[in-house]
C-alpha cells in the first residue's frame, strides 16, 4: 500500500547525504515480485554531481536485476524533479506517490508527471 511505502521512504530519507542543501529525500520502490528497493539523495561538494533519491532507488533496482516494467510503485518524500520524472517514465512505474511541498500526498502516473516523455 502506498502509505506504507511512503512511511518507508520517510525512514530512508534519514540516511540521505545532503550536507549542502540539508534537504533529505527518500524513495522506496516495490517490484512486482514484492521486493523493495530504496534510495536517498547523495550530494557532493561539486554540486552538479549529486544524485537524487529516485535515481539512487532505481539504480538499486537495476543492480538487483530489474528492468523497466518490473517496478509496480514508488513513494518519494518530495515532488520529483524534471530529470527524475524522465527516469520514472523510462521505468514504466504504475503508480508514483509523493508528498507535495504543502504536505499533501498524491498518487499519480509517470505520464501525469511528464506528458509526451522522450523515448527511443
Ligand atoms: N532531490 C531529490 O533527491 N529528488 C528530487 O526529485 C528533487 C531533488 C534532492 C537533490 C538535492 O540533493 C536536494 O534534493 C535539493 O535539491
Amino acid at each position: 500500500m502506498s502509505a506504507d511505502l511512503l512511511a518507508a521512504a520517510d525512514d530512508a530519507a534519514q540516511k540521505a547525504y545532503a550536507p549542502y542543501s540539508n534537504f533529505f529525500v527518500g524513495a522506496v520502490a516495490r517490484a512486482r515480485d514484492g521486493r523493495l528497493f530504496s534510495g536517498v539523495n547523495v550530494e557532493n561538494a561539486a554540486y552538479p554531481l549529486g544524485i537524487c533519491a529516485e535515481k539512487c532507488c532505481i539504480g538499486s533496482a537495476a543492480t538487483g536485476g530489474l528492468k523497466p516494467g518490473d517496478l509496480e510503485e514508488i513513494a518519494i518524500t518530495a515532488s520529483p524533479c524534471g530529470g527524475c520524472r524522465q527516469w520514472l517514465a523510462e521505468w514504466g512505474i504504475d503508480r508514483v506517490t509523493y508528498r507535495r511541498e504543502n504536505g499533501e500526498v498524491v498518487t499519480v502516473t509517470p505520464a501525469d508527471l511528464l506528458p509526451d516523455s522522450f523515448a527511443l
